[in-house]
């Protein structure tokens, strides 16, 4: 059978893997992405590291039963003890450290509550970071929400989602078709669109402003009926599977104790609208030579751009 997917299911760049509350100081956790298994630890200090799951002594999983002691990750087996850049550092009971003795280490990025890990040519270091998102620590903001979904896609069509002007109308029963503008700089990409949107007190004219640093970050930012800011990150995990999380950021009300019912509501409407994009990413193809209509001119610009995460 012919692969799903005609490019890699794992493309370069930074990608969500957890965020900053789920790693307290000390903590391990198993991570399964990129169709490989690491581990992702906190040192007293506070500095998260991510390295290949298996110990080069007899393979046990670091991530299961691995504990950090003194800023290193001990082995859950026998006691190795490997420091954030992959070197094994202590072996009990002996005074020579064979030097393959090594593990793999990923590059890691933390801002805004978000961990991400940057996945790349083999041997390569990351050519840009992701940018903080001024929502996160604006006063006035505040986190609203978080949310995961493990979908059977790949991260591209998650990114086609947002160019995909038409889809609006008839998944999300918008009012009218965004009017988008887009454009792209290296590894950025950004999409501009303006449409018209239900609201229970009538039609909002709402704006969507989005910017993308790679396929695995997507900042978005509502305006019009609310103002609400998200975090749409979506990892691939394996060959046919991809963690999408949300990460949503809120304008605080300014009376206190009154409650941002509106952004709420935003916040649960976009939910929503994930929802119904998912089983449509689930069971569709990927069509390399769509047959596109005068609306769909945005789609080959997104896929131009996003080539070069790609390809090898
Ligand atoms: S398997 Fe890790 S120390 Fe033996
Ligand atoms: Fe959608």
């Amino acid at each position: 059978m012919d692969a799903r997917f005609p490019f890699t299911p794992y493309p370069r760049g930074w990608f969500q893997v957890a965020w900053s509350d789920e790693l307290p100081t000390g903590g391990v956790l198993p991570l399964s992405c990129f169709g490989k298994e690491l581990v992702l630890f906190r040192t007293e200090e506070g500095v998260a590291h991510v390295l290949d799951a298996y110990c080069p002594h007899l393979g046990a999983h670091l991530g299961h039963g691995g504990r950090v002691q003194q800023g290193l990750l001990q082995c859950p087996f026998h006691g190795w003890r490997f420091n954030g850049q992959g070197a094994c550092m202590e072996i009990p009971h002996a005074s020579k450290i064979p030097p393959g003795a090594v593990l793999g280490a990923w590059a890691v990025h933390e801002l805004d509550g978000v961990l991400f890990v940057h996945h790349g040519l083999e041997g390569t270091r990351p050519e840009w970071q992701v940018p903080p998102l001024p929502e996160a620590s604006a006063e006035g903001w505040g986190l609203a929400q978080k949310k995961l979904w493990r979908i059977r896609t790949h991260v591209q069509e998650i990114s086609e989602n947002i160019a995909d002007s038409t889809h609006f109308r008839y998944v999300h029963s918008t009012l009218s078709l965004p009017e988008l503008e887009l454009s792209s700089e290296g590894h950025i990409f950004r999409a501009d669109s303006k449409m018209l949107q239900p609201t229970p007190r009538g039609p909002v004219n709402g704006r969507i402003y989005t910017e993308a640093h790679g396929l695995g970050y997507w900042a978005i930012r509502f305006t019009g009926i609310a103002d609400v800011t998200f975090i749409s990150a979506a990892t691939p995990v394996g060959p046919e599977h991809v963690v999408l999380r949300h990460t949503f950021f809120l304008r605080t009300p300014e009376q206190p104790g009154t409650s941002n019912n509106v952004g709420k509501a935003l916040v649960a409407e976009i939910i929503r609208q994930v929802e119904e994009d998912i089983p449509i990413w689930e069971n569709k193809i990927f069509r390399a030579r769509p047959l596109l209509s005068a609306g769909d001119r945005s789609i080959p610009a997104l896929r131009h751009w996003s080539r070069q995460f790609l390809e090898g």
